[in-house]
């Protein structure tokens, strides 16, 4: 009844009285009352008029899983929403509910993580209210080494998303961070449970500095967010996820049944920003080279200095910033 009551104070541009909902839902006024108290109670803006009924002031966008379900076009992704004021990290989360036997396309959503996770062990910055910090759980029938692609393919919906819903110039970088003008404003991280030869269900991490105003100095100069780069004006985070859910839907299905990134490459290929820079790795294989392509596996191709190329699959790049003048 509660979802009910809202769908036609959403609906509606006047104010609906008691009596027509109490006929149009069959139940008392006083049923009616106490459903209008708890959705007050969530952070609804309902005012209440004698002799007019009730109204819902729309200004407020609520940020609540009920909202997200409303008006996804999902046919199983994100139909399960778990929201969470604070939680530990909403990949930790995916975890623990997947142990439980949570059917593939749970989704966590959190206004705030407390130990956010990024790539590499590094923490994650998740502030309240300004960003979006969600997992999905997948249990794809796919073998391990194939999960990478995964990463490319939700990049690839992310980015997506954001440009039906923003027009903003986004980029990936090759594999999976989305940047606006060099700027991160989303990075994705995704976690296995498996054995060599079967996945046992995947985690897809993703964090995106929705509306953030201000970050600390030291990300000041790698980092952005939507709003920033949108002039100021405030992005709809639960649009924004429900745009998400239905391109990586689509994607992931295509994944599953063709097995091959081949379908997708030459669109994830025309929004890689990292083909014909100078890039580098660090660590024990480090190597520095010209990125001249992408397979159709899905591989960075890295041209070194000596003219041979080298294939990666998986793991950190970095851009080398273009020399000035
Ligand atoms: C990166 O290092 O670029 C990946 C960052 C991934 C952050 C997201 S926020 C939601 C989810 N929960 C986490 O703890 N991490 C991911």
């Amino acid at each position: 009844m509660r979802q009910k009551i809202l769908e036609i104070l959403k609906k509606s541009t006047d104010y609906v009285s008691g009596e027509y909902l109490g006929e149009t839902l069959g139940v008392s006024r006083t049923s009616i009352w106490k459903a209008i108290k708890q959705l007050r109670q969530e952070g609804y803006d309902i005012q209440a008029v004698s002799n007019r009924g009730y109204y819902l002031s729309q200004n407020k966008e609520l940020y609540n899983a009920q909202e997200i379900e409303d008006g996804l076009g999902t046919k199983w992704l994100g139909k399960q929403v778990y929201f969470y004021k604070e939680i530990d990290s909403t990949n930790a989360c995916i975890r623990r509910l997947a142990a439980e036997g949570a059917p593939e396309g749970t989704l966590a959503v959190a206004e705030a993580q407390s130990a956010g996770r990024g790539r590499r062990g590094k923490e994650w910055t998740s502030q309240e209210g300004v960003g979006i910090w969600m997992s999905l759980l997948l249990r794809p029938d796919i073998s391990p080494n194939q999960t990478p692609l995964l990463t490319l393919l939700t990049g690839l919906a992310v980015c997506k998303a954001i440009q039906k819903t923003t027009d903003l110039p986004v980029k990936i970088k090759w594999p999976n961070d989305i940047l606006i003008d060099g700027k991160k404003i989303c990075g994705i991280l995704t976690e296995m449970d498996g054995e060599m030869t079967r996945v046992n269900y995947v985690v897809v991490g993703i964090g995106i500095n929705v509306n953030t105003e201000y970050f600390p100095e030291e990300l000041g100069t790698i980092a952005t967010s939507l709003k920033i780069e949108n002039k100021g004006v405030t992005i709809s985070r639960k649009k924004l996820i429900q745009a998400i859910l239905m391109e990586l839907e689509g994607y992931y299905e295509r994944y599953v049944k063709e097995r091959d990134f081949a379908y997708f490459y030459k669109e994830y290929k025309s929004a890689c920003v990292t083909i014909g820079q100078e890039v580098y790795t660090l660590g024990k294989e480090a190597l520095e080279g010209k990125a001249i392509d992408i397979n159709p596996q899905g591989e960075l191709m890295v041209q070194k200095a000596d003219g041979s190329i080298v294939t990666i699959f998986s793991g950190e790049v970095s851009i080398r910033p273009k020399k000035k003048g």
